[in-house]
This record gives C-alpha cells, structure tokens and sequence, in this order.
C-alpha cells in the first residue's frame, strides 16, 4: 500500500471495517492497547482504531509508512479528544532514541511489514529495560495442510491486501526475540496469537 488508488481503496476499507467491529475484535484490542503504560509506541496504526481503548494518562506515539492510512489517522486524530503524535515511518527503521518506550505495541501490523526480524530488532532496541512489547497478530497454521494453503494462497493475497503474509512464521520470530509473559494462541478465521513479550535479561 504505498500511495497508489488501490492503497486509497484499502484504507477506506479498512477504515469502515474497524469502525464496525464486533466484541470479539475489541476484546482483542483492548486486551492489548488498553495495557500500555507510560512512553507507549504503536506499529502501524492503520487509522487508528486502537485509540479509544488506550488508557489515560499515557504518552503516545504512532508509526504508520502508508500515507493512505496515514491520512485517515490525521484525520480521525484531529477528531479525537486524545493526544497522537503520528509519525510516517517504517516498523523496521524507527525514528527514536535506544531505550525510549516503557510500551510498544502492535495489532495485525507484524503480517505486513516488509522484514519481521529486523521490525522486531527495532522494537527490542527502544524499549526501556523492563519495557514490554504487545501484540495481537495472526501466525501460520500449524496443520501442515492449511499452511500449504496459506504457501500458495500468499502471494496474491499479499498482493491485494497490501502485503499482508497469511503463512508468517509470527509467533517463531516473537519467541525467538522477546522473553514471553503471556500468550494465547486462539483462531479467528486465521490462526491467532496474542501476548506480551520482554526483553530478554541479557538484552537490557
Ligand atoms: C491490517 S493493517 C492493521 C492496522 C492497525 N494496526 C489495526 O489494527 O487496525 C496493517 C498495517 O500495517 C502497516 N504496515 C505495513 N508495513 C509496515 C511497516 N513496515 N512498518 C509499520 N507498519 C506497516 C500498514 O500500512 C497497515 O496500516
């Protein structure tokens, strides 16, 4: 999604769809954005249906690449009665100090950004020690079959769903980064993980 028609169209889309969502999705959204304390960083806030569930008294930065989205955010934030500092940047090259956030989170951003390692190296680097990183993201299924499905369903779906991997090995690249404190695996049409990760003693 990098600011052609179709990257307009997706927003739009994408912006309806948050605005009607259902208990279920904002069960998940607050399970993961009404956590955040202190310095909080958000990845990708699509148009920012996290915010109304955001605690009060936070310090809150967004960071979103796609200027679609992007727009709708600014639009949506200038409505809002909470403070957003938004940010066109990238998950895997983020614009901010070492050690600056006591909270950063992300909800089915991790499936789209273009390198996962290093989106999540990048996470580990700004997080204060002590710092958690949340998340609610879907992961490749484990049954063999409904992964080979997802292997060859990827490509178009990515493809049309501004990038989007269905077959994203999510919940490996979290364990292998971050020290785990809670996280469920559940489905929601696509298999699901939601959690909170630390960093890892020796990386603080
Ligand atoms: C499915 S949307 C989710 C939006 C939002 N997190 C939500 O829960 O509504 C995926 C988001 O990831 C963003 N994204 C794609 N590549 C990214 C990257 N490299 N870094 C950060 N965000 C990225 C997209 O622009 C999009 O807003």
């Amino acid at each position: 999604m990098t600011g052609t028609r179709w990257g307009k169209v997706l927003a739009a889309l994408w912006d309806r769809a948050t605005r009607r969502e259902g208990p279920e999705m904002t069960a998940r959204r607050v399970a993961v954005a009404g956590g955040a304390s202190g310095d909080v960083l958000e990845l990708g806030f699509g148009t920012g249906a996290n915010w109304r569930y955001l605690p009060a008294g936070i310090s809150y930065v967004g960071i979103e690449p796609d200027p679609a989205m992007l727009s709708r955010g600014r639009a949506h934030a200038v409505q809002s009665d909470r403070a957003v500092r938004l940010v066109r940047a990238e998950a895997e090259a983020l614009p901010f100090a070492a050690a600056s956030f006591d909270t950063v989170f992300a909800t089915l951003t991790l499936c789209s950004v273009r390198d996962l390692d290093a989106a999540l190296k990048e996470v580990a680097r700004v997080l204060k020690p002590g710092g958690e990183f949340r998340f609610w993201e879907h992961t490749r299924p484990q049954n063999r079959v409904a992964a080979l499905i997802t292997d060859v369903a990827c490509p178009a779906w990515a493809w049309a769903g501004g990038g989007c991997r269905l077959n994203r090995r999510t919940t490996e690249a979290l364990n292998a980064e971050f020290a785990m404190e809670e996280i469920t695996a559940f489905r929601m049409f696509l298999p699901m993980v939601l959690g909170v990760g630390r960093l890892r003693p020796e990386e603080q």
